[in-house]
């Protein structure tokens, strides 16, 4: 009788190959706007449409100089998003803090995250806003 489903030599090396995918498509680190960095006048909601997918795990890196005033905010839900509503936005990073390497956030949580700019007319005029939605990895 013709065996059925997998022996133990079968399956090993399915374990090798998906310990490799893994290895491979491990949690990226991306740099919201690129090289264009986190600043005025920018479209952010088409960057994020480029560069989706974003990953459960993914870094994103927001890049802004002090002398700009820029910051970056998530905002509570789409109302508050669309409306660029800060009255109940949590601050994540101050003007100073995109310095250098820039203001690091980890997409560690399964939830839609609403992200802008809260200086000034950076969210209402200059674009500075995006929503990321983290995918699974397999
Ligand atoms: C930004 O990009 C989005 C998506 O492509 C587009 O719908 C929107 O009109 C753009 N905004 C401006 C001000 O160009
Ligand atoms: C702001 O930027 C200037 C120039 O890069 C730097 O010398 C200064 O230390 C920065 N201030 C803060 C608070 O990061």
């Amino acid at each position: 009788m013709a065996s059925s489903g997998f022996n133990a030599q079968q399956i090993i090396p399915l374990f090798a190959i998906a310990a490799s995918l893994l290895t491979l498509t491990g949690a990226a680190t991306v740099v919201v706007g690129g090289s264009e960095n986190w600043r005025y006048g920018y479209n952010y909601t088409e960057w994020a449409a480029d560069t989706a997918p974003f990953y459960f795990q993914d870094t994103l890196v927001f890049k802004y100089d002090n002398t700009t005033a820029h910051s970056v905010y998530m905002l509570p839900n789409l109302w508050s998003y669309s409306q660029c509503d800060f009255s109940e936005a949590k601050l994540l990073a101050n003007p100073a803090q995109g310095e250098g390497d820039g203001f690091q956030f980890v997409l560690n949580q399964w939830r839609v995250f609403y992200f802008a700019s809260g200086e000034g007319n950076d969210c209402k005029n200059g674009l500075m806003k995006l929503v990321v939605v983290p995918w699974p990895r397999f």
